[in-house]
């Protein structure tokens, strides 16, 4: 299946390998080159590494990670975690099988990890600073204050009947509450789902009866760039035609009240009467932590799951290693909380470490260009960590936006989700870092649970390639396939982008479905997890990822399954069938492209059509998955067994329509001219 994919792009691959940089932005980062690291003392920078016989450097740490897992696991996860009973084996884990099994025997609980622990040492550090959606304005949780709003969430939780191992879905904006909610479901051993609040009331009622939800927190309003968003509304609309819920907690955002029904309670006043403390639950380090859906290539989006132990380790560990954070550093991560970049770096992995960070509620544009940059300088944020897709839209509006602020407590910067390009991370780097900042391109997924590629951690000073993801990180051992399925050893080659061992952070299943979870990444490449990604090694042993092989689209930084879109696409009644495709967008980086066909005798205006269908898709999805274009065609492009020829509709969407390649199997020739035609005819009409 996965040798299909790889055929399938791959031309686009050996497009993107050759997309050099630029020797002017090569010989301006040539100043980071790797120093000696002779007087360098690993063990002062990971005390844990004292203990490893023979290492000294980084290349002798990375080595051990992965020659010495067990080892160099069971001594980060003892020094790094409080447990309750300590664990007898560090990890029992057959990947062919897709069983992943650590730290067994031991007991703990995230909660206590994020938040118990510091109270003792720290409980007027701040943990979390709200940067709320209005302009200049923040407020500051301190840990003490945290686990007092967690423990009172918790025993809410607990008086509405949710127990050890129920789900509960979170359909909230970032905010200090929903860090509570989260932590209060780890403390009371309840599976938190958060839901993106920017899905609609369809997409958020399937991910709740996929999950069998008891219960739904969200708040009465959201704000986001200065608009109004009804999420209560949606809730009701959702819970309609989910059985399983049987009360919402509803949280109050904005002063506006909004009709409450039968099942709701408002959660501040509920909180109010609730008692301050509220015991932690043993977990085992294997008990499910949450659930978060995300796109595959099937119309249903899946339910990875992450459990306590390993995933609070590895988020911890990256958060600490890949970002270099330091007691006492602003660790501003502005991914929303809905999605996994939200839930390892503005959540888990810096309260895990007892960090401060800044939950982002608004958007880059509000109410200038210059909000991150003015966030920046009154937080004094240190490590600033956001997606290609907003740096490349902030660029087009010039350097002013960027140096009116002060942004002298910047240390590092960092970029996630998908690929940065050069242009954009050389302004990144340049401006907003002022050439001072390591900048790290950090690749890893909602199945890996936290980074598994990025420049950082190396030797101190090693270079750090501009647009590469470069280094493996402790313990993760990428491995690059051909399309015959074997294992590609050479440098400078490109491939499948697998691991070959376990980590503690990667998912254990895919919730209801272990079957699908074995299929799609294990069973591609027997013996590796299958990312899904193409990649490139180069001369140096350095990564670069190209991009998806299978039908995922990466729309903003946002992972959509084209079945998903097809699937809503194909309901409406006057579409006979369709398929959608990605296109290279300058901001978004990818756009979604609808081909669709007609029913015979459909006589309605094309343009009501499109409307209708861009409609349908913000309804049942969400407004980001409602393609940029939809073309009418008489025929899609076929292989005589009936399969659609997605590569031929990629081609065409990115502009090579000359270069189709081998048409032999195709089963009507006279279709592609027309699809060529009509989408030139289309891009000369953006929307
Ligand atoms: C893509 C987001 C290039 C990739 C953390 C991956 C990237 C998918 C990068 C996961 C990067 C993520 N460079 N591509 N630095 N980071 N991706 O699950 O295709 O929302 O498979 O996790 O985003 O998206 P997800």
């Amino acid at each position: 299946m996965a040798m299909s994919f790889l055929a399938c792009r791959n031309t686009f691959v050996k497009h993107c390998f050759h997309r050099k940089l630029t020797t002017a932005l090569w010989r301006s980062f040539a100043k980071w080159k790797p120093t000696s690291s002779r007087n360098y003392n690993i063990a002062a920078c990971m005390p844990e590494a004292a203990a490893f016989l023979g290492v000294g450097d980084h290349a002798g740490l990375y080595n051990y990670s992965v020659n010495e897992g067990d080892r160099f696991w069971g001594a980060l996860a003892r020094q790094r975690l409080s447990w309750i009973t300590p664990f007898h084996t560090v990890q029992d884990c057959k990947l062919s099988e897709g069983k992943i099994r650590w730290f067994e025997g031991g007991q703990l609980n995230a909660s206590v990890n994020c938040l118990d622990r510091h109270i003792h040492t720290c409980p007027e550090r701040v943990a979390l600073i709200w940067e709320k959606d209005e302009p200049g304005t923040e407020a500051r949780v301190t840990y003490r204050q945290l686990l007092e709003l967690t423990c009172r969430l918790g025993n809410v939780l607990k008086r509405q009947g949710v127990r050890k191992g129920d789900r509960v879905t979170i359909y909230m904006p970032p905010c200090p509450l929903t860090v509570a909610a989260m932590l209060a479901c780890a403390r009371i051993g309840a599976v938190h789902s958060v839901v993106f609040a920017g899905f609609s009331s369809e997409a958020l009622a399937d991910r709740i009866r996929d999950a069998q939800s008891k219960l739904v927190i969200t708040s009465n309003q959201a704000l986001r760039g200065g608009r109004t968003i009804e999420l209560k509304k949606t809730v009701d609309q959702a819970v309609k035609d989910c059985p399983s819920v049987t009360r919402v907690l509803v949280a109050m955002r904005t002063d506006n009240q909004v009709q409450m029904t039968d099942k709701d309670i408002p959660l501040e006043e509920e909180m109010m009467k609730e008692d301050v403390t509220c015991d932690p639950v043993a977990m085992e380090s294997e008990d499910m932590l949450f659930l978060l859906y995300t796109s595959g290539s099937t119309g249903k989006p899946k339910g990875l799951v992450h459990t306590h132990a390993g995933y609070l380790l590895y988020t911890s560990l990256t958060h600490r290693y890949v970002f270099n954070y330091h007691d006492g550093d602003v660790f501003g991560c502005v991914a929303d909380i809905g999605w996994i970049t939200g839930h390892s770096y503005a959540v888990y992995g810096p309260l895990c470490n007892g960090g401060t960070t800044v939950l982002f509620e608004s958007t880059p544009l509000y109410p200038d260009p210059g909000r991150y940059w003015e966030t920046v300088e009154r937080l004094r944020i240190n490590q600033f960590y956001g997606a290609p897709t907003a740096i490349r839209l902030l660029l087009k509006y010039g350097d002013q936006w960027v140096k009116k602020y002060d942004r002298s407590s910047l240390k590092t910067l960092g970029s996630v989700g998908e690929p940065i390009n050069s242009e954009a991370w050389e302004w990144y780097s340049r401006v907003v870092g002022e050439g001072k900042c390591p900048l790290v391109d950090t690749w890893w997924q909602t199945e890996t649970g936290g980074i598994c590629i990025a420049p950082r951690p190396s030797d101190p000073d090693a270079e750090i390639i501009p647009a590469m993801v470069m280094r493996p990180f402790f313990g993760i051992q990428p491995a690059l396939m051909d399309e015959k399925g074997n294992r590609l050893s050479a440098s400078d080659v490109s491939g499948a982008l697998c691991i070959a061992q376990p980590w503690p952070g990667m998912a254990r299943t895919i919730y209801n479905d272990h079957k699908r979870y074995i299929e799609t990444y294990f069973q591609p490449y027997p013996g590796h997890f299958f990312t899904g990604d193409g990649a490139y090694r180069s001369k140096e042993g350095y990564y670069q990822i190209i991009g998806r092989l299978d039908d995922v689209l990466n729309v903003s930084g946002h992972r959509l399954g084209t079945a998903e879109i097809e699937e809503v696409v194909n309901q409406h009644h006057v579409v006979a069938e369709s398929a959608v495709v990605g296109y290279p967008h300058e901001i978004k980086g990818e756009g979604a492209y609808a081909f669709i066909v007609l029913k015979d005798g459909v006589d309605d205006p094309e343009e009501l059509i499109e409307k209708q269908l861009r409609d349908t898709v913000s309804l049942k999805i969400a407004k980001y998955a409602a393609p940029d274009y939809i073309q009418v065609v008489k025929r899609l492009p076929k292989t005589r067994s009936g399969k659609i020829m997605r590569r031929v509709l990629r081609k065409i969407v990115e502009g090579k329509g000359s270069q189709l390649g081998d048409l032999s199997t195709m089963d009507d020739q006279t279709a592609v001219q027309e699809i060529i035609d009509g989408h030139k005819h289309l891009r000369g009409a953006p929307r």
